[in-house]
């Protein structure tokens, strides 16, 4: 059984692509590839089927990052079932999944930053432009998100 992660922000053009290329940059790196089942999602429904902004392909190219493939599309209730985890960027993408996700609550829905030590929503470079710090951001909160899993691993091994 692959470990299900599910990356959620409101369009689902620059934060949770971000994350998820960078979660699977990471999980590639340690050779972890096919343990895992890795996507995004947006709750809201304007960029359906677009690619990431190009604010987030140009932040990742320089990271050498690759983006090829990644389309925007919307949370719906059946990604419950199927991810374990389901990472949002932000409380409001939270208080909006959870009823697309058919719940009131759910330990699997949480927020990021809420895994680091300064617990914070990822700023949005959509509205920010500040695509670097949302880049360092990600990466800081991706790197504590494949440190608990490995910890949930060994918890329930
Ligand atoms: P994201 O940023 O949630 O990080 O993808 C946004 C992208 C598009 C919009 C809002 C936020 N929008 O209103 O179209």
């Amino acid at each position: 059984m692959k470990i299900g992660v599910l990356f959620v922000c409101l369009g689902n053009i620059c934060r949770s692509p971000m994350a998820e290329a960078i979660f699977r940059n990471l999980v590639e790196s340690q050779g972890k590839s096919e343990q895992f089942d890795i996507d995004s999602a947006g709750t809201g429904d304007w960029h359906i089927g677009d690619g990431p902004h190009q604010g987030t392909v140009q932040k990742l190219a320089e990271y050498h990052i690759a983006t090829e493939g990644m389309l925007s599309r919307q949370i719906k209730q059946e990604d419950y079932d199927r991810f374990d985890y389901i990472v949002c960027m932000d409380n409001s993408n939270i208080q909006n999944a959870l009823p697309m996700l058919g719940i009131k609550e759910s330990s699997k829905v949480f927020r990021l930053l809420d895994l680091i030590q300064d617990s914070r929503d990822v700023p949005d470079p959509y509205f920010t432009g500040d695509f670097e710090e949302t880049y360092q951001l990600c990466l800081e909160g991706c790197k504590a998100l494949l440190q608990k899993i490995e910890a949930d691993k060994r918890s329930h091994s």
